[in-house]
Formats: structure tokens, sequence, C-alpha cells
């Protein structure tokens, strides 16, 4: 079983939103097919709905992968069933419904690691719910050590660490929100274990300073053979593909 502690090789390639290049992202056609193509893990985004449900989805709004419309936080979950989350990418994935978080982990069963990228602004309405009811979920599916939580709102990663120290988390850094603030200082203030950044704002150095103070590295995203060698060069631990099929087998041409 895989285990984000002890991964068998490095890079980790990890699934972005599942094989999200061949298969709507965020379905369990997108995990499926990461599965099949050798994805040491899967990262997914979650939100909570209107009934406090937890389902995987990444924007804010329907519009984009969904044929519905408005927030997802303001739908139940009945009425998200009801969409189709696959038709936007191709007729072929019509019938595929906004997952679950418990489909996800039904379907994975420790096949592949998985990265929990809470996406739920920390309101007071909603800061404790989400993250509590995720690490309920990693317990009740002993999923502990194939689960990593991350989070750009980086108060969610010092919450998931505070009920469940043994489960692995890190800090998104985003390119505008973050600027200025040294990631290094903020993953120790939130015991996070990762710092995952975007390529652009990646360097060679940072990575060695992060190793120095016993923190992993993941780059998103990471889709083309340069970018993957340059991955490779710098010692990156984990990168977030929407082509794990192409990065695995590049991974063990260069082995
Ligand atoms: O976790 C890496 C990546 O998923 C963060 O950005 O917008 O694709 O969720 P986004
Ligand atoms: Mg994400």
């Amino acid at each position: 079983m895989f285990s984000w502690k002890q991964p068998q090789t490095r890079p980790i390639i990890v699934a972005h939103r599942g094989a999200s290049a061949v298969a709507p992202e965020n379905t369990l056609a997108a995990f499926s097919r990461a599965i099949d193509a050798g994805a040491d893990a899967i990262e997914l985004d979650v939100r909570l709905t209107r009934d406090g449900e937890i389902v995987v989805f990444h924007d804010s709004h329907l519009q984009r992968t969904t044929n519905g419309r408005g927030k997802v936080e303001e739908h139940s979950l009945a009425d998200l069933r009801r969409l189709s989350a696959g038709a936007w990418f191709h007729r072929s994935f019509s019938s595929e419904m906004i997952p679950t978080l418990e489909e996800v982990l039904e379907l994975l069963r420790g096949r592949t690691g998985l990265n929990i990228e809470i996406k739920t602004i920390p309101l007071r309405r909603n800061r404790i719910g989400i993250v509590e009811r995720c690490s309920s979920m990693i317990q009740q599916y002993h999923a502990e050590s194939y689960v990593l939580v991350s989070s750009f709102h980086h108060q969610h990663v010092n919450l998931t660490k505070r009920i469940l120290p043994v489960v692995m988390t890190g800090i998104l850094i985003h390119p505008l929100k973050h600027i200025g603030r040294s990631a290094f200082q903020a993953a120790h203030k939130e015991k996070a274990d990762f710092i995952i950044l975007g390529g652009g704002a990646l360097r060679k150095n940072v990575v060695g300073k992060a190793h120095e103070r016993r923190l992993e590295v993941g780059e998103f995203t990471v889709n083309t053979r340069r970018r993957f060698e340059r991955a490779l060069r710098y010692n990156v631990d984990a990168i977030f593909t929407d082509d794990p099929g192409r990065m695995i087998r590049l991974r063990s041409e260069m082995k």
C-alpha cells in the first residue's frame, strides 16, 4: 500500500484531479483511469454542500464542469447528484456524477495514495465542519498512511494536524496570496510536512532549503517532458500531473 511517509519511488506521481487529461476532472472515471495508469496517488478537491456533505469538486461554481449553475455550497447533495459532471468534457462521460469523498475512498481502498485538497473557505460557519468530517472519514477508512491533506487555506492544514497528527499535510503556496511570506515559516507554523507550489515559483534552492528543514516539496502542474526533467534535476519529491500515464513512462525511462 502506498505511504506518503515512505514512498517506493520518487518523484511521487500524483494524478491532478485524477487522470484529467483523458477524463473529466474529479470524477470516478478520472480516478479509475489514474489507477489504471499506475499513478502513485490521486489528488482531488473537496467542498461542502449546503447540507454538510463532502463532495469532490474544484471550482466554487458549477458552470464550468457541470450542466448546473450557482455555487456548490448553495446546493444539497441530492441536487448536485442530478447534474452531469462529464458531459462538458465529452458526451461519452455524460453519466459521470459529482462524487462524494466517501465514494472515492470506497473506490481506492488504498490501491493508490490520496491527496485531499480542501477548497472550502474557512468561514466561521464551516471552518470546523469540513476538516473534522474529512478527518473522521480518514479514520473510518483506516486511510491515515495513504492520505495527505492540503489546502491554500493554511488553518485547515493546522487543524488537520491537531486532529490527526499521524496524517501527512501540505500547505499550498499561492503565487499572489502568499507572496512575500516565507513558505518555510508558514509550513513550520502549521506543522506541515509538504510545501506544494506551482512550477513558476519553483527554484532549485527552494527544494534544497526545504530538505534541510525536513520539508518535502510538491510541484504542480507537470505535464511536459521538459518540466518533468527539471523536477528530477531539482529533486522535487512529488509532481502533480494531468497525465499520470505519460509521467510514469518518463520516470521509468529515466531510471
Ligand atoms: O494541489 C495542487 C493543485 O491541485 C492546486 O491547484 O487549482 O488545481 O486545485 P488547483
Ligand atoms: Mg487541487
